[in-house]
């Protein structure tokens, strides 16, 4: 998404209130991960639960058996039944199974919040509404625990995939990518995702992956925060900056 699309000016975020809700729980999964009492997924969910607010559009790109839509479900659910859930798979199974998991789960107005679709997740721009400003997509890499193991993401698609993510998520928001290891081409994802987060632009996108040195092959969280981009009467701060520095620059040559 364009960089000046993403401009939040000051007005309007004082009067939606903060725009990143108290980070409960972040502390303690960070913590817990450290010493190895707490897992990848639920450092995932807490960074997660510190961005989302009820009401948000989220995506979860890879439902698989839905436990990352469930979780996300429950974020953004509300009286107002304005949140929503945008879920994919590629896989039929993996879509009839987040879907059972959910009517088992969840209410029948809860239930209405969530779009599922199976289709490659590099195709999330047809999907998700374009006036609706995604909060965060979800990648949860690997294959389907209890199915096919040999139906895994890839980094041509999952390229595609967080390019479109990159283009969809609003400022504030997060692109988060959990990567397995331990499954033949596990590494070459992670390669990949560690190459792809520092090629997006150092302006706008604020990238770290959480790793377990004694734990091998446990899989890693990588966090890619859409930084916000303050606006004073419609210019960028970024561009005050550099307005400035022009003006210095052309003042110190005369
Ligand atoms: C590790 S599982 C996801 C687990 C899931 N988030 C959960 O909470 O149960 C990875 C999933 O990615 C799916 N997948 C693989 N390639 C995909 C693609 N190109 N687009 C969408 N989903 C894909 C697989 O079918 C598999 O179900």
């Amino acid at each position: 998404m364009p960089r000046q699309q993403r401009c939040l000016s000051v007005a309007s975020a004082q009067l939606a209130g903060p725009v990143v809700a108290p980070g409960a729980g972040v502390d303690e999964a960070v913590a817990g991960f450290v010493t190895g009492k707490r897992k990848a997924t639920e450092v995932a969910h807490a960074v997660w639960r510190s961005i989302v607010q009820k009401g948000d559009t989220v995506v979860d790109a890879t439902c698989g058996n839905g436990n990352d839509t469930f979780a996300l479900l429950k974020m953004v659910a509300d009286e107002s039944g304005r949140g929503r859930v945008y879920g994919m798979d590629i896989q039929d199974t993996a879509i009839d199974s987040t879907s059972s998991f959910l009517k088992m789960a969840v209410d029948s107005r809860e239930m209405e919040l969530v779009k599922l679709f199976p289709i490659c997740h590099s195709r999330m721009e047809e999907i998700v509404p374009k006036d609706s400003p995604v909060r965060l997509v979800a990648f949860n890499l690997g294959y389907l625990p209890g199915g096919d193991k040999t139906i895994v993401t890839v980094p041509k698609t999952t390229e595609l995939a967080l390019q479109a993510a990159s283009r969809i998520v609003s400022s504030g928001g997060l692109i988060s990518v959990l990567v397995y290891i331990g499954h033949l081409g596990g590494r070459a994802q992670l390669s990949f995702v560690e190459s792809f987060a520092p090629s997006m632009s150092f302006d706008t996108w604020m990238s770290c992956k959480f790793e377990m040195i004694h734990r091998p092959v446990a899989p890693l969280p990588v966090l890619i925060h859409a930084q916000e981009v303050i606006t004073v009467f419609g210019v960028c701060k970024g561009e005050i900056a550099q307005h400035k520095r022009q003006a210095m620059g052309s003042q110190s040559k005369k």
